[in-house]
């Protein structure tokens, strides 16, 4: 079922509309590391302000666990929007009292507020669906409708993403419907050769994506954390590097599931071995098969994919006309880890096709290795919720809105 859409609601003009967004940025020191968040937020606001509407915008933003704490406030996010969007935008201290209420009875058509972390509330994420409906009844009485837009959270049953889109007359925003545009793309018959790259510190995280993708795509290019456990399972000695055992044995059906059909799967044949898990590690490249016997020894660390390996990587992602990719193939944070990251980031900008850059950690790559959004084909709000998506996993804040 398609899902519903903005002019299901009719004209919006006067009307208190609840914008659930997921403005859910990095901060470091309450300022704002990446805020394409908010970026990508903007064209919902932005329409509806045009369109004359009174808006009400509102976001969890980190795990605050339920009691309001300063670390996680949406200040700093509410003042970055205002910025972005060249016009005042007034904050909430609170979510559903009588700030937010203040707020939102003093909006005139047209202008926007920003409420407080609706994780500061332990009934936004409760377990229990009465204590979620009642806290969604409360948001609800501050808005006539409601337009979802946060796509990195539609995989939580949470009272914003969930309950009160069945509170008040409800509706996808444009965020939400150019993902899923985009998403489908790479589910329902991707142009091929399709390839998939995956990254992170752990298998166990991406189980489900790669049990499900193996008999979708061609080719799967393995880096980052995880990495190395594909090399121990395969009875490489990776000395100290990154381990997950228990999953040695998941990750053997992978590589004899892939060889029965049909399907690449690419380990790194070289990889940055340091002394430590540091910026300034010292570190040298070593052959997969040979971590151990670096200068390092059994305490070396690997760090990065190696450049031969970057290069295979980035030739393989260059002869593709589909690519997804979530998780940095190294600690791209540290500059001497960076590289492989930065040549699949390369390379992904270079695809004849479809390059998608799957949110979270790799979105963040990105803008901090020096690339601009607009390089790639599209880079995704949800990190979670692009990776739990290709897995075909039900979204409850998707089916809510009818899809
Ligand atoms: C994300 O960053 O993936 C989303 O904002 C969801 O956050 P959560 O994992 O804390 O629910």
């Amino acid at each position: 079922m398609p899902i519903r859409a903005r002019e299901s609601l009719g004209s919006l003009e006067g009307k208190r509309v609840i914008v659930r967004c997921d403005l859910n940025v990095p901060l470091v020191d309450n300022v704002i590391t990446d805020d394409g968040r908010i970026r990508a937020s903007l064209p919902t606001i932005q329409s509806l302000v045009s369109e004359g509407a009174r808006v009400i915008v509102i976001s969890h933003l980190g795990r605050p666990g339920g009691k309001p704490n300063s670390e996680f406030s949406l200040a700093p996010v509410a003042e970055r929007l205002g910025e972005l969007l060249g016009n005042a935008v007034t904050f909430a201290g609170d979510t559903v009292g009588p700030s937010a209420h203040a707020v939102v009875n003093s909006l005139t058509n047209g202008s926007v507020a920003v409420l407080e972390n609706l994780r500061f509330n332990a009934a936004e994420t409760s377990q229990e669906q009465p204590v979620r409906a009642a806290f969604a009844a409360e948001l609800a009485q501050l808005g006539d409708a409601f337009i979802s837009d946060g796509f990195g959270v539609v995989h939580r049953k949470q009272a914003s993403v969930y309950e009160l889109a069945q509170a008040l007359p409800s509706a996808a925003g444009d965020l939400i419907v150019n993902e899923l545009a985009v998403l489908e793309r790479l589910t329902e018959a991707p142009q091929r050769p399709y390839t998939v790259v995956l990254g992170g510190s752990k298998v166990s995280d991406k189980l489900g994506v790669i049990g499900h993708l193996l008999p979708r795509v061609d080719t799967l290019l393995i880096g980052g954390g995880m990495l190395f456990t594909f090399l121990a399972a395969q009875g490489h000695d990776v000395a100290a590097s990154l381990l997950e055992k228990d999953q040695y044995d998941t990750v053997r059906g992978y590589l004899e599931q892939a060889k029965r059909l049909g399907v690449t799967i690419l380990l790194p044949t070289d990889v940055v071995v340091a002394d430590g898990f540091a910026a300034d590690a010292r570190h040298v490249v070593a052959a997969a098969d040979s971590i151990a016997q670096t200068e390092f020894g059994s305490a070396g660390i690997g760090l990065d994919i190696g450049p031969e390996t970057s290069e295979t990587y980035a030739s393989a992602i260059r002869a593709s006309d589909t690519v997804f990719w979530n998780g940095p193939m190294g600690v791209f944070e540290f500059e001497a880890f960076a590289e492989g990251t930065r040549a699949v980031a390369e390379a992904l900008t270079e695809v004849r096709g479809l390059g998608v850059v799957g949110g979270g950690d790799s979105a963040a790559a990105v803008r901090q290795l020096g690339y601009r959004d607009d390089q790639f084909g599209h880079i995704s709000t949800g990190g979670g919720a692009s990776l739990e998506f290709l897995e075909g996993k039900e979204l409850p804040g998707l089916e809510v809105l009818g899809w």
